[in-house]
Protein backbone atom coordinates (compact mmCIF):
# COMPACT_ATOMS: atom_id res chain seq x y z
CA UNK A 1 0.00 0.00 0.00
CA UNK A 2 1.46 3.37 -0.76
CA UNK A 3 2.54 5.12 2.08
CA UNK A 4 1.10 8.35 0.97
CA UNK A 5 -2.37 10.09 0.55
CA UNK A 6 -3.16 12.24 -2.08
CA UNK A 7 -5.51 14.72 -2.33
CA UNK A 8 -6.56 17.15 -5.46
CA UNK A 9 -7.58 20.79 -4.61
CA UNK A 10 -8.86 23.08 -7.17
CA UNK A 11 -7.06 20.84 -9.78
CA UNK A 12 -3.37 20.75 -7.91
CA UNK A 13 -2.76 17.35 -6.18
CA UNK A 14 -0.48 17.18 -3.03
CA UNK A 15 0.49 14.09 -1.17
CA UNK A 16 0.49 13.86 2.61
CA UNK A 17 2.37 11.21 4.22
CA UNK A 18 0.88 7.86 6.10
CA UNK A 19 1.58 6.92 9.35
CA UNK A 20 0.85 3.47 10.71
CA UNK A 21 0.75 2.78 14.41
CA UNK A 22 1.89 -0.90 15.99
CA UNK A 23 -1.22 -1.87 15.82
CA UNK A 24 -1.80 -1.24 11.99
CA UNK A 25 -3.80 1.66 12.63
CA UNK A 26 -3.24 4.37 10.00
CA UNK A 27 -3.45 7.84 10.23
CA UNK A 28 -3.13 10.62 7.18
CA UNK A 29 -0.27 13.33 8.71
CA UNK A 30 -1.60 16.66 7.99
CA UNK A 31 1.21 18.66 9.81
CA UNK A 32 2.25 19.82 6.88
CA UNK A 33 -1.24 20.34 4.88
CA UNK A 34 -1.49 24.19 5.56
CA UNK A 35 2.47 25.17 4.47
CA UNK A 36 1.61 22.80 1.63
CA UNK A 37 -1.78 24.14 0.47
CA UNK A 38 -3.15 26.80 2.43
CA UNK A 39 -5.98 24.41 3.43
CA UNK A 40 -6.99 23.47 7.07
CA UNK A 41 -9.13 20.07 7.99
CA UNK A 42 -12.15 21.06 9.91
CA UNK A 43 -13.63 17.89 12.57
CA UNK A 44 -16.29 19.21 15.09
CA UNK A 45 -15.60 17.00 18.08
CA UNK A 46 -11.97 15.58 16.75
CA UNK A 47 -14.08 12.35 15.64
CA UNK A 48 -11.52 11.96 13.00
CA UNK A 49 -8.52 13.35 14.49
CA UNK A 50 -5.97 12.03 16.17
CA UNK A 51 -4.19 14.15 18.22
CA UNK A 52 -1.20 12.72 19.18
CA UNK A 53 1.01 9.48 18.80
CA UNK A 54 0.71 7.71 22.29
CA UNK A 55 1.92 4.23 23.71
CA UNK A 56 0.15 4.43 26.80
CA UNK A 57 -3.53 2.77 26.06
CA UNK A 58 -4.68 0.94 22.88
CA UNK A 59 -8.32 0.58 22.18
CA UNK A 60 -10.49 -1.18 19.15
CA UNK A 61 -13.95 0.08 19.16
CA UNK A 62 -15.21 -2.64 17.01
CA UNK A 63 -13.49 -5.76 18.48
CA UNK A 64 -14.30 -4.02 22.40
CA UNK A 65 -10.32 -4.06 22.93
CA UNK A 66 -8.39 -2.47 25.57
CA UNK A 67 -5.22 -2.60 27.12
CA UNK A 68 -3.08 -0.53 29.54
CA UNK A 69 0.93 -0.58 27.78
CA UNK A 70 -0.20 -3.84 25.75
CA UNK A 71 -1.71 -6.10 29.09
CA UNK A 72 -5.60 -6.63 28.80
CA UNK A 73 -7.74 -4.64 31.64
CA UNK A 74 -9.66 -8.36 31.93
CA UNK A 75 -6.37 -9.43 33.14
CA UNK A 76 -5.21 -6.46 35.23
CA UNK A 77 -8.78 -6.34 36.92
CA UNK A 78 -8.54 -9.63 37.78
CA UNK A 79 -4.85 -10.01 39.01
CA UNK A 80 -3.61 -6.12 39.80
CA UNK A 81 -3.59 -3.53 42.33
CA UNK A 82 -4.84 -0.39 41.55
CA UNK A 83 -1.50 1.35 42.67
CA UNK A 84 0.75 -1.19 40.26
CA UNK A 85 -1.65 -0.61 37.09
CA UNK A 86 -0.67 3.45 38.13
CA UNK A 87 2.61 2.28 37.72
CA UNK A 88 2.34 0.62 34.36
CA UNK A 89 0.92 3.50 32.92
CA UNK A 90 3.02 6.07 34.17
CA UNK A 91 6.27 4.02 34.24
CA UNK A 92 5.27 2.04 31.06
CA UNK A 93 6.57 -1.26 32.17
CA UNK A 94 4.96 -3.29 35.16
CA UNK A 95 6.95 -2.73 38.65
CA UNK A 96 9.28 -4.94 40.17
CA UNK A 97 8.48 -5.71 43.98
CA UNK A 98 10.93 -3.53 44.88
CA UNK A 99 9.62 -0.60 42.64
CA UNK A 100 6.47 -1.08 43.86
CA UNK A 101 7.63 -0.83 47.21
CA UNK A 102 8.79 1.80 46.83
CA UNK A 103 6.39 3.70 44.93
CA UNK A 104 3.58 2.79 47.19
CA UNK A 105 5.75 3.35 50.03
CA UNK A 106 6.51 7.00 48.70
CA UNK A 107 2.85 7.63 48.14
CA UNK A 108 1.44 6.52 51.48
CA UNK A 109 3.71 8.94 52.73
CA UNK A 110 2.09 11.97 51.23
CA UNK A 111 -1.46 11.29 51.86
CA UNK A 112 -1.42 13.97 54.53
CA UNK A 113 -2.56 17.50 53.62
CA UNK A 114 -1.20 21.21 54.71
CA UNK A 115 -3.47 21.96 57.37
CA UNK A 116 -4.53 25.13 56.05
CA UNK A 117 -6.40 23.28 53.47
CA UNK A 118 -8.87 21.77 55.87
CA UNK A 119 -10.06 25.93 56.41
CA UNK A 120 -11.19 25.87 52.43
CA UNK A 121 -13.78 22.96 53.33
CA UNK A 122 -15.52 25.39 55.86
CA UNK A 123 -15.91 28.33 53.56
CA UNK A 124 -17.65 25.76 50.47
CA UNK A 125 -21.34 25.68 50.67
CA UNK A 126 -22.65 22.18 52.89
CA UNK A 127 -24.04 21.12 49.65
CA UNK A 128 -21.13 21.33 47.34
CA UNK A 129 -20.74 19.15 44.87
CA UNK A 130 -17.45 17.12 45.74
CA UNK A 131 -16.19 17.39 41.64
CA UNK A 132 -16.17 21.45 42.26
CA UNK A 133 -14.29 20.71 45.82
CA UNK A 134 -11.91 18.70 44.24
CA UNK A 135 -10.96 20.54 41.29
CA UNK A 136 -10.54 23.79 43.39
CA UNK A 137 -8.70 21.73 46.00
CA UNK A 138 -6.05 20.17 43.41
CA UNK A 139 -5.81 23.20 41.87
CA UNK A 140 -4.51 24.70 44.73
CA UNK A 141 -2.05 22.19 45.66
CA UNK A 142 -0.25 23.81 43.26
CA UNK A 143 -0.04 27.08 45.63
CA UNK A 144 1.39 24.95 48.85
CA UNK A 145 4.25 23.61 46.58
CA UNK A 146 5.00 26.42 44.37
CA UNK A 147 8.32 24.53 43.19
CA UNK A 148 6.18 22.51 41.19
CA UNK A 149 5.10 26.12 38.90
CA UNK A 150 8.57 25.84 37.22
CA UNK A 151 8.17 25.19 33.33
CA UNK A 152 12.05 23.18 34.06
CA UNK A 153 11.41 21.17 36.61
CA UNK A 154 13.81 18.19 36.89
CA UNK A 155 12.59 14.87 36.69
CA UNK A 156 12.72 14.51 40.62
CA UNK A 157 10.27 17.04 41.05
CA UNK A 158 7.65 15.80 38.62
CA UNK A 159 8.28 12.21 40.44
CA UNK A 160 7.35 14.13 43.87
CA UNK A 161 4.36 16.23 42.49
CA UNK A 162 2.99 12.69 40.84
CA UNK A 163 3.17 11.04 44.41
CA UNK A 164 1.62 14.30 46.23
CA UNK A 165 -1.19 13.94 43.92
CA UNK A 166 -1.88 10.31 43.33
CA UNK A 167 -1.63 10.09 47.54
CA UNK A 168 -3.57 13.53 48.27
CA UNK A 169 -6.51 12.94 45.62
CA UNK A 170 -7.79 10.23 48.19
CA UNK A 171 -7.90 12.38 51.45
CA UNK A 172 -9.07 15.37 49.29
CA UNK A 173 -12.17 13.04 47.99
CA UNK A 174 -12.88 12.20 51.99
CA UNK A 175 -12.70 14.95 53.06
CA UNK A 176 -15.28 17.05 50.89
CA UNK A 177 -17.03 13.50 51.76
CA UNK A 178 -16.76 14.27 55.65
CA UNK A 179 -17.48 18.21 55.57
CA UNK A 180 -20.45 17.96 53.50
CA UNK A 181 -22.28 15.74 56.21
CA UNK A 182 -20.50 17.88 59.09
CA UNK A 183 -18.94 14.87 60.46
CA UNK A 184 -15.35 14.87 61.88
CA UNK A 185 -12.29 14.59 59.40
CA UNK A 186 -10.80 10.96 59.45
CA UNK A 187 -6.91 11.07 58.78
CA UNK A 188 -5.13 8.89 56.82
CA UNK A 189 -4.04 5.14 58.33
CA UNK A 190 -0.84 4.47 57.29
CA UNK A 191 -1.01 0.98 57.89
CA UNK A 192 -3.54 0.41 55.14
CA UNK A 193 -2.93 0.44 51.62
CA UNK A 194 -4.29 2.71 49.11
CA UNK A 195 -7.73 1.65 49.02
CA UNK A 196 -8.42 0.32 52.48
CA UNK A 197 -7.32 3.70 53.41
CA UNK A 198 -9.41 5.50 50.94
CA UNK A 199 -12.09 3.45 52.43
CA UNK A 200 -11.10 4.38 56.27
CA UNK A 201 -10.98 7.76 55.33
CA UNK A 202 -14.48 7.84 54.47
CA UNK A 203 -16.53 4.97 56.18
CA UNK A 204 -14.44 5.23 59.86
CA UNK A 205 -15.87 7.21 62.95
CA UNK A 206 -13.53 8.59 66.04
CA UNK A 207 -14.14 6.38 68.69
CA UNK A 208 -15.56 3.21 66.69
CA UNK A 209 -13.30 0.22 65.12
CA UNK A 210 -13.47 0.09 61.33
CA UNK A 211 -13.90 -2.97 59.93
CA UNK A 212 -12.76 -3.12 56.03
CA UNK A 213 -14.65 -6.01 54.09
CA UNK A 214 -12.64 -7.91 51.42
CA UNK A 215 -15.40 -7.56 48.92
CA UNK A 216 -15.89 -3.89 49.36
CA UNK A 217 -11.87 -3.17 48.97
CA UNK A 218 -11.50 -5.91 45.86
CA UNK A 219 -14.54 -4.00 44.21
CA UNK A 220 -13.00 -0.58 44.74
CA UNK A 221 -9.39 -1.91 43.35
CA UNK A 222 -11.20 -3.58 40.15
CA UNK A 223 -13.21 -0.58 39.41
CA UNK A 224 -10.66 1.75 39.90
CA UNK A 225 -8.43 -0.21 37.74
CA UNK A 226 -10.46 0.02 34.92
CA UNK A 227 -11.39 3.55 35.09
CA UNK A 228 -7.57 4.24 34.41
CA UNK A 229 -6.82 5.31 31.33
CA UNK A 230 -9.11 5.43 27.74
CA UNK A 231 -6.76 7.33 25.70
CA UNK A 232 -7.82 10.81 24.19
CA UNK A 233 -11.23 11.03 25.64
CA UNK A 234 -12.27 14.14 26.44
CA UNK A 235 -10.74 15.00 30.32
CA UNK A 236 -7.03 13.57 28.85
CA UNK A 237 -7.26 15.80 26.30
CA UNK A 238 -8.28 18.50 28.38
CA UNK A 239 -5.30 17.52 30.70
CA UNK A 240 -2.68 17.25 27.27
CA UNK A 241 -4.07 20.30 26.16
CA UNK A 242 -3.41 22.64 29.72
CA UNK A 243 -0.36 21.02 30.34
CA UNK A 244 0.98 22.12 26.50
CA UNK A 245 1.09 25.55 27.67
CA UNK A 246 3.49 24.45 30.73
CA UNK A 247 0.96 25.04 32.75
CA UNK A 248 1.82 23.15 36.07
CA UNK A 249 0.60 19.10 36.58
CA UNK A 250 -1.56 20.01 39.81
CA UNK A 251 -3.38 22.80 37.02
CA UNK A 252 -3.68 20.33 34.39
CA UNK A 253 -5.14 17.56 36.70
CA UNK A 254 -7.76 20.16 38.03
CA UNK A 255 -8.57 21.17 34.45
CA UNK A 256 -9.10 17.14 33.66
CA UNK A 257 -11.26 16.79 36.45
CA UNK A 258 -13.65 19.89 34.90
CA UNK A 259 -14.24 17.92 32.47
CA UNK A 260 -14.77 14.81 33.24
CA UNK A 261 -17.63 16.49 35.33
CA UNK A 262 -20.02 16.71 32.37
CA UNK A 263 -22.61 14.23 32.46
CA UNK A 264 -21.66 13.69 28.94
CA UNK A 265 -18.22 12.03 30.11
CA UNK A 266 -17.90 10.44 33.72
CA UNK A 267 -20.77 12.60 35.43
CA UNK A 268 -22.53 9.87 33.25
CA UNK A 269 -22.24 7.53 36.20
CA UNK A 270 -24.29 9.47 38.73
CA UNK A 271 -26.58 10.76 35.83
CA UNK A 272 -27.20 7.03 35.32
CA UNK A 273 -28.74 6.22 38.90
CA UNK A 274 -30.46 9.72 39.31
CA UNK A 275 -32.07 8.06 35.53
CA UNK A 276 -33.20 4.38 37.03
CA UNK A 277 -34.46 6.35 40.17
CA UNK A 278 -36.16 8.40 38.25
CA UNK A 279 -37.74 5.54 35.87
CA UNK A 280 -38.67 3.70 39.22
CA UNK A 281 -40.15 6.28 40.86
CA UNK A 282 -42.34 7.02 38.56
CA UNK A 283 -43.21 3.45 37.65
CA UNK A 284 -40.81 1.46 35.58
CA UNK A 285 -42.18 1.99 31.98
CA UNK A 286 -39.62 0.70 29.94
CA UNK A 287 -40.56 1.57 26.58
CA UNK A 288 -41.52 5.32 27.68
CA UNK A 289 -38.06 5.54 28.32
CA UNK A 290 -36.80 4.43 25.20
CA UNK A 291 -38.95 6.12 22.84
CA UNK A 292 -38.03 9.38 24.80
CA UNK A 293 -34.56 8.49 24.48
CA UNK A 294 -35.56 7.99 20.38
CA UNK A 295 -37.60 11.14 19.89
CA UNK A 296 -34.82 13.81 18.63
CA UNK A 297 -37.23 16.30 20.29
CA UNK A 298 -36.90 15.10 23.26
CA UNK A 299 -33.81 16.18 25.07
CA UNK A 300 -33.67 12.62 27.13
CA UNK A 301 -31.16 10.66 26.52
CA UNK A 302 -30.24 7.04 28.21
CA UNK A 303 -27.38 7.67 30.33
CA UNK A 304 -24.48 5.12 30.60
CA UNK A 305 -25.53 4.00 26.35
CA UNK A 306 -23.25 4.99 23.94
CA UNK A 307 -19.52 5.59 23.51
CA UNK A 308 -17.26 8.12 21.15
CA UNK A 309 -15.24 4.45 20.24
CA UNK A 310 -16.89 1.57 21.38
CA UNK A 311 -19.64 0.80 18.94
CA UNK A 312 -19.77 -2.90 19.93
CA UNK A 313 -19.36 -3.54 23.51
CA UNK A 314 -17.29 -1.53 26.31
CA UNK A 315 -15.47 -3.80 28.01
CA UNK A 316 -15.81 -2.51 30.89
CA UNK A 317 -19.00 -2.28 30.91
CA UNK A 318 -18.71 -6.69 30.46
CA UNK A 319 -16.88 -6.85 33.60
CA UNK A 320 -18.24 -3.99 35.95
CA UNK A 321 -22.10 -5.69 34.91
CA UNK A 322 -20.18 -8.90 36.01
CA UNK A 323 -19.09 -7.73 39.35
CA UNK A 324 -22.44 -6.06 39.94
CA UNK A 325 -24.09 -9.41 40.43
CA UNK A 326 -21.43 -11.05 42.72
CA UNK A 327 -20.46 -7.51 44.98
CA UNK A 328 -23.98 -7.11 45.58
CA UNK A 329 -24.40 -11.24 46.29
CA UNK A 330 -22.00 -11.10 48.70
CA UNK A 331 -22.87 -7.79 50.82
CA UNK A 332 -26.54 -8.92 50.73
CA UNK A 333 -27.93 -5.92 49.26
CA UNK A 334 -31.23 -6.15 46.57
CA UNK A 335 -31.02 -3.11 44.32
CA UNK A 336 -33.90 -2.58 41.95
CA UNK A 337 -31.71 -0.24 40.28
CA UNK A 338 -29.03 -2.76 38.80
CA UNK A 339 -32.74 -4.79 37.84
CA UNK A 340 -34.07 -2.26 36.02
CA UNK A 341 -30.93 -1.41 34.45
CA UNK A 342 -30.93 -4.78 33.05
CA UNK A 343 -34.29 -4.56 32.00
CA UNK A 344 -33.09 -1.87 29.87
CA UNK A 345 -30.10 -2.81 28.41
CA UNK A 346 -32.39 -6.19 27.37
CA UNK A 347 -34.79 -3.74 25.83
CA UNK A 348 -32.66 -1.32 24.22
CA UNK A 349 -30.46 -4.12 22.46
CA UNK A 350 -33.35 -5.85 21.37
CA UNK A 351 -33.91 -1.68 19.47
CA UNK A 352 -33.15 -1.01 15.78
CA UNK A 353 -32.39 2.39 16.77
CA UNK A 354 -29.97 1.25 19.19
CA UNK A 355 -28.19 -1.39 17.40
CA UNK A 356 -28.21 0.47 14.08
CA UNK A 357 -26.35 3.47 16.38
CA UNK A 358 -24.03 0.67 17.92
CA UNK A 359 -25.48 2.45 21.65
CA UNK A 360 -24.41 -0.09 24.06
CA UNK A 361 -23.82 0.01 27.88
CA UNK A 362 -20.33 1.86 29.03
CA UNK A 363 -18.42 1.87 31.59
CA UNK A 364 -20.81 4.68 33.56
CA UNK A 365 -24.27 2.07 32.75
CA UNK A 366 -23.58 -0.08 35.66
CA UNK A 367 -20.78 0.99 37.92
CA UNK A 368 -22.93 3.44 40.35
CA UNK A 369 -24.56 0.22 40.81
CA UNK A 370 -21.66 -0.72 42.69
CA UNK A 371 -20.21 2.25 44.01
CA UNK A 372 -23.77 2.79 45.66
CA UNK A 373 -23.70 -1.14 47.49
CA UNK A 374 -20.10 -0.53 48.81
CA UNK A 375 -21.86 2.97 50.35
CA UNK A 376 -20.13 5.69 47.91
CA UNK A 377 -23.04 8.38 47.63
CA UNK A 378 -24.41 9.50 44.66
CA UNK A 379 -22.63 12.75 44.42
CA UNK A 380 -19.12 11.56 44.97
CA UNK A 381 -19.23 8.47 42.00
CA UNK A 382 -17.75 10.99 39.51
CA UNK A 383 -15.30 11.81 41.91
CA UNK A 384 -14.68 7.42 42.11
CA UNK A 385 -13.88 7.76 38.36
CA UNK A 386 -11.47 10.79 38.86
CA UNK A 387 -9.27 8.85 41.81
CA UNK A 388 -9.39 5.80 38.95
CA UNK A 389 -8.05 7.97 36.01
CA UNK A 390 -5.44 10.04 37.86
CA UNK A 391 -2.72 7.63 36.57
CA UNK A 392 -3.79 7.76 33.25
CA UNK A 393 -4.29 11.44 33.08
CA UNK A 394 -0.91 11.71 34.61
CA UNK A 395 0.89 9.33 32.07
CA UNK A 396 -0.57 10.99 29.17
CA UNK A 397 0.81 14.40 30.56
CA UNK A 398 4.09 12.77 31.23
CA UNK A 399 4.27 11.30 27.68
CA UNK A 400 3.18 14.80 25.91
CA UNK A 401 5.84 16.68 27.64
CA UNK A 402 8.59 14.16 27.37
CA UNK A 403 7.66 14.52 23.77
CA UNK A 404 8.06 17.83 23.68
CA UNK A 405 4.74 18.42 22.13
CA UNK A 406 3.69 21.82 21.41
CA UNK A 407 1.15 24.17 22.76
CA UNK A 408 -2.24 22.66 21.48
CA UNK A 409 -3.89 25.47 19.27
CA UNK A 410 -5.95 24.67 16.85
CA UNK A 411 -7.76 26.46 13.85
CA UNK A 412 -10.86 27.40 12.71
CA UNK A 413 -12.92 28.31 9.60
CA UNK A 414 -14.44 31.74 10.59
CA UNK A 415 -18.00 31.86 9.23
CA UNK A 416 -19.18 35.48 10.95
CA UNK A 417 -19.17 39.39 9.93
CA UNK A 418 -17.21 40.34 7.09
CA UNK A 419 -14.81 43.98 7.48
CA UNK A 420 -17.32 46.53 8.61
CA UNK A 421 -16.74 50.24 10.02
CA UNK A 422 -17.85 50.93 13.44
CA UNK A 423 -21.41 53.00 13.35
CA UNK A 424 -22.25 55.69 16.26
CA UNK A 425 -25.09 55.19 18.75
CA UNK A 426 -27.04 58.22 16.45
CA UNK A 427 -27.00 55.88 13.62
CA UNK A 428 -27.45 52.12 15.18
C1 LIG B 1 -17.34 8.23 29.12
O1 LIG B 1 -14.35 8.92 25.24
C2 LIG B 1 -14.17 8.13 26.24
O2 LIG B 1 -13.34 7.26 26.24
C3 LIG B 1 -15.05 8.42 27.46
C4 LIG B 1 -15.02 7.38 28.59
C5 LIG B 1 -13.68 7.33 29.26
O3 LIG B 1 -13.34 6.26 29.82
O4 LIG B 1 -13.00 8.37 29.32
O5 LIG B 1 -15.31 6.11 28.05
C6 LIG B 1 -16.04 7.70 29.68
O6 LIG B 1 -17.47 9.42 29.00
C7 LIG B 1 -18.39 7.25 28.70
C8 LIG B 1 -19.65 7.96 28.06
C9 LIG B 1 -20.56 8.40 29.21
N1 LIG B 1 -21.65 9.27 28.68
C10 LIG B 1 -22.94 8.81 28.64
O7 LIG B 1 -23.29 7.68 28.98
C11 LIG B 1 -23.94 9.88 28.17
C12 LIG B 1 -24.92 9.26 27.18
N2 LIG B 1 -24.22 8.98 25.91
C13 LIG B 1 -24.09 9.99 24.97
O8 LIG B 1 -24.56 11.24 25.14
C14 LIG B 1 -23.24 9.69 23.74
O9 LIG B 1 -23.43 8.38 23.40
C15 LIG B 1 -21.77 9.99 23.88
C16 LIG B 1 -21.56 11.39 24.32
C17 LIG B 1 -21.15 9.06 24.85
C18 LIG B 1 -21.11 9.77 22.52
O10 LIG B 1 -21.65 10.69 21.69
P1 LIG B 1 -21.12 10.82 20.16
O11 LIG B 1 -20.02 9.88 19.88
O12 LIG B 1 -20.89 12.27 19.88
O13 LIG B 1 -22.31 10.26 19.35
P2 LIG B 1 -23.53 11.14 18.88
O14 LIG B 1 -24.00 12.03 19.97
O15 LIG B 1 -23.15 11.74 17.57
O16 LIG B 1 -24.63 9.99 18.70
C19 LIG B 1 -24.74 9.28 17.48
C20 LIG B 1 -26.23 8.94 17.37
C21 LIG B 1 -27.11 10.20 17.44
O17 LIG B 1 -28.32 9.87 16.77
P3 LIG B 1 -28.46 10.34 15.17
O18 LIG B 1 -28.17 11.84 15.16
O19 LIG B 1 -27.42 9.53 14.43
O20 LIG B 1 -29.88 10.00 14.82
O21 LIG B 1 -26.63 8.14 18.53
C22 LIG B 1 -27.59 8.86 19.29
C23 LIG B 1 -27.46 10.33 18.89
O22 LIG B 1 -28.71 11.00 19.08
N3 LIG B 1 -27.24 8.65 20.71
C24 LIG B 1 -28.11 8.40 21.67
C25 LIG B 1 -27.33 8.19 22.81
N4 LIG B 1 -26.05 8.32 22.51
C26 LIG B 1 -25.99 8.62 21.20
N5 LIG B 1 -29.46 8.33 21.68
C27 LIG B 1 -30.03 8.05 22.87
N6 LIG B 1 -29.35 7.82 24.04
C28 LIG B 1 -28.01 7.89 24.03
N7 LIG B 1 -27.33 7.67 25.16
Amino acid sequence: MSDTAKITVKGETYELPLITGTENETAIDISALRAKTGLITLDTGFKNTGSTKSAITFLNGEKGILRYRGYPIEQLAQKADFLEVAYLLIHGELPSAEQMDNFSGSITKHTLIHEDMKRFYEAFPPNAHPMGTLSSMLSSLSTFYPESQNPDRTEKDVELTIHRLIAKITTLAALSFKSGKGHPYIYPDNSLNYVENFLYMMFAVPSEDYELDPVVTDALNKLLILHADHEQNCSTSTVRIVGSSKANLYSSIAAGVSALWGPLHGGANQAVIEMLERMIREGGDMQKWIDKAKDKNDPFRLMGFGHRVYKNFDPRATIIKKSCDDVLEKLGVDDPALDMAKELEAIALKDDYFVERGLYPNVDFYSGIIYRAIGIPTEMFTVLFAIGRLPGWIAQWKEMVANKEPIGRPRQVYVGAQARDYVDFDKR
